[in-house]
């Protein structure tokens, strides 16, 4: 397994549209050498989630995972989830603004809305398919995760810029707290 570079904003990838996987290649030592590479790279960054395309690879691939995330410490817990062609779908006009932060995006979090509820399908790992209704900070972890695999970030997201932070400030100003977040 390997640490992966992670792309930063203002790289080309980040804006590219990735590539679906025919099924047939997911079980395929490439895509699962991908897989386990992604899930190292995401812990070591101290990651919410990462998708393929932060790693200059254009396939749909988003790996999620928040389990004591000293970046995301009130968050719910998610269990490791690999998702291989993900469609979100929304189930609610309600949107509902969250803070976010992207590893592209270093040292920066952002309120960003999104709607609360969404409809998830995609293939795991195994290539099995996943359909399944999903709410509030997962639902928000995988819309970031699927916008990736379009070449939309966060920012894009954003209904203005005005909550738009520096990770110190964020933690000094509307944290209420100055321990310094982790990672990013
Ligand atoms: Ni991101």
């Amino acid at each position: 397994m390997a640490i992966l570079k992670v792309a930063r904003l203002g790289h080309p990838v980040l804006r590219q549209v990735a590539a679906p996987v025919p099924v047939k290649e997911i079980p395929s030592p490439g895509i699962q050498r991908l897989i386990d590479d992604m899930v190292e790279t995401m812990r070591d960054y101290d990651g919410a989630g990462l998708a393929a395309t932060q790693v200059h690879t254009l396939k749909q691939i988003c790996v999620v995972e928040v389990n004591a995330n000293p970046r995301y410490p009130d968050a719910d817990r998610i269990p490791l989830t690999v998702l291989v062609n993900p469609k979100v779908t929304p189930l609610t006009e309600e949107m509902e603004e969250g803070w976010e932060g992207c590893l592209s995006v270093p040292d920066m979090r952002g309120m960003v809305p999104r709607p609360t509820a969404v409809r998830l399908e995609a293939h795991d790992r195994d290539g099995g398919r996943i359909d399944l209704i999903a709410k509030e900070f997962f639902a928000r972890v995988i819309q970031h995760e699927t916008d990736h695999l379009h070449g939309i970030v966060y920012l894009d997201r954003m209904k203005n810029l005005s909550t738009l932070c520096h990770l110190a400030e964020w933690n000094k100003y509307w944290m209420g707290n100055d321990e310094q977040g982790e990672g990013d």
